[in-house]
């Protein structure tokens, strides 16, 4: 799928928050037997902005960003101890040094997510720590909307079969993948109350993720842009009666689904 990293990039303090929310909860070097980690792995690390904050904390580290995006990274920073590679989640296993591994936000475009866990959780080293937020908002009116617009129109045989099903488990799901994996493990959920501001803002924050796949295939059945446009036009009418304007801007309540563990 094609990535837009300045689309991505609109309501990067919003989008932000839930990884510095996650990564909060990552206690190294408590009890941890060395100082920093020796390596730390961000999958599907998108643009790397967030990537370079764990530079950041863990100078000493090895930090790796992983991305099948190529236009994502390439906008990557560069640092110190800082590198990104081009790779698929699917494709990745951990190394015996990857002490930390964080994934903030994609692995609700891997959906054999579930499954890949155990096995990672199994290869980890011990004292490593694995933590990981994906949306957990696939049922809300923004994304139900998505779906139902899609499914009558005249862009509908174009979006058949294109909008997933709901890809991620609740809180207690991943809690319980990561204790059968032997973590000491934590997971828990927050709804982030969003304040966007401008018009349209939740098919703009949308047009940067979820609405992705719908805009390509849209753009392959009719270039001229007419069938995205009339598409974005009825979804974007539903949108500003699910989501009104009010006097400080837009709320868009999005709720995110949190998993934290360590390896004894
Ligand atoms: C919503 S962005 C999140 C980016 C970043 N983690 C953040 O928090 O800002 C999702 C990212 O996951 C990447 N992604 C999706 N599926 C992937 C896969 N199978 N393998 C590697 N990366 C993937 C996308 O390319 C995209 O950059």
């Amino acid at each position: 799928m094609r990535w837009d990293p300045t689309r991505y990039a609109a309501f990067a303090d919003d989008r932000a928050r839930p990884f510095h929310d996650l990564v909060a909860q990552i206690a190294w070097p408590a009890g941890a037997g060395q100082e920093a980690p020796r390596r730390v792995v961000d999958l599907g690390c998108g643009p790397g902005t967030l990537t370079a904050t764990l530079a950041a904390r863990w100078p000493s580290a090895s930090v790796v960003g992983i991305d099948s995006s190529a236009q994502m990274l390439a906008s990557a920073p560069t640092g110190p101890g800082l590198s990104f590679e081009l790779g698929s989640i699917e494709d990745w296993t951990p190394g015996p040094t990857d002490d930390v591994v964080v994934t903030n936000a994609a692995l609700q475009w891997v959906p054999s997510h579930v499954s890949l866990l155990p096995r990672w959780l199994d290869a980890m080293p011990s004292g490593s720590w694995f933590a990981m937020q994906v949306p957990g908002n696939f049922g809300s009116p923004s994304h139900a909307l998505m779906r139902s617009v899609a499914a009558s129109g005249p862009w509908a045989p174009a979006l058949a079969g294109v909008l997933r099903e709901d890809p991620v488990l609740d809180p207690a799901g991943y809690l319980g993948i990561m204790l059968d994996a032997g973590f000491e493990a934590r997971a828990w959920e927050t709804t982030y109350a969003q304040l966007l501001p401008g018009v349209d803002p939740v098919l703009d924050w949308v047009r940067g993720t979820g609405l992705r796949p719908a805009l390509q295939a849209l753009d392959a059945a009719d270039p001229s842009g007419a069938l995205t446009g009339a598409y974005e036009a009825e979804y974007a009418a539903a949108l500003r009666s699910a989501y009104p304007a009010g006097a400080h801007g837009t709320v868009y309540p999005f709720r995110r689904v949190f998993a934290v563990g360590r390896k004894p």
